[in-house]
């Protein structure tokens, strides 16, 4: 589905603007920092535990001494995206604008956390392409509906099956599971440490937290 906002986003862009290439590099941030910088996507229902999950890694991340930062699908819709809803188009633009920002981060040399529900497979694919290819990571947190639904922490499950709340993910619109996610985190069998520890462990295994960038 095309989307307005690109639309007027294309026809603002003026031939006059050129890229400005910074005297700091993006090796020179990483090396700073002592890690090398990543974009983890957490996708997941609402109520799944991505935010939960992603402020336990960040805390982690924290005390290991690595430099992090987490924009969070709720409170980034106070602010940047507070004009977008939730039909498709708004999802859409959401995504896309959020992709941007988490690239300008993992540029600043962080390790950058994204909790948004992100219900469609493309748009989450375009994101990763906005990327270098060891630059992203999809987390997939893995809960089913029935468990989100039980704990409705937000009280919104319940809106949603009254017909109070419209378009809602899961229930009257869709969610499209990741196929092949490069870390698969499972709430309901799991502690949120040991999900935050699982995902930590994978980024010491990739090599993210000690590997100077050349
Ligand atoms: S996304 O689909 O565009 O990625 P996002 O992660 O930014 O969603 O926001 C989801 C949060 O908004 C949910 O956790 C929930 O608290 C709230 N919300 C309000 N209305 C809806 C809705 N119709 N569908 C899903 N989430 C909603």
């Amino acid at each position: 589905m095309s989307s307005p906002y690109e639309i007027k986003q294309n026809e603002s862009v003026s031939d006059d603007v050129v890229w400005h290439h910074s005297t700091v590099s993006h090796e020179e941030r990483a090396n700073q920092k002592g890690q090398k910088p990543v974009l983890l996507w957490f996708t997941g229902l609402s109520g799944s535990g991505k935010s939960t999950v992603a402020n336990a890694v960040e805390s982690k991340l924290l005390t290991l001494g690595k430099h992090s930062y987490l924009l969070d699908g709720d409170n980034v819709r106070h602010g940047l995206n507070k004009d977008l809803g939730f039909n498709e188009q708004d999802r859409i633009e959401n995504i896309r604008r959020i992709g941007e920002v988490a690239k300008l981060f993992v540029d600043s040399g962080s390790i950058v956390l994204t909790a948004f529900i992100s219900p469609f497979i493309s748009d989450r694919l375009q994101v990763r392409e906005l990327l270098k290819k060891d630059q992203f990571l999809e987390v997939f947190i893995d809960t089913p509906l029935d468990v989100c639904e039980q704990r409705d922490p937000k009280g919104l499950y319940k809106k949603a099956r009254s017909g109070e709340i419209r378009h809602f993910t899961g229930i009257d619109s869709p969610y499209q599971a990741p196929i092949n996610p490069d870390i698969h985190v499972k709430t309901a069998n799991n502690t949120i440490a040991e999900c935050a520890e699982q995902i930590v462990h994978q980024l010491a295994v990739r090599g993210y937290l000690n590997l100077s960038v050349k």
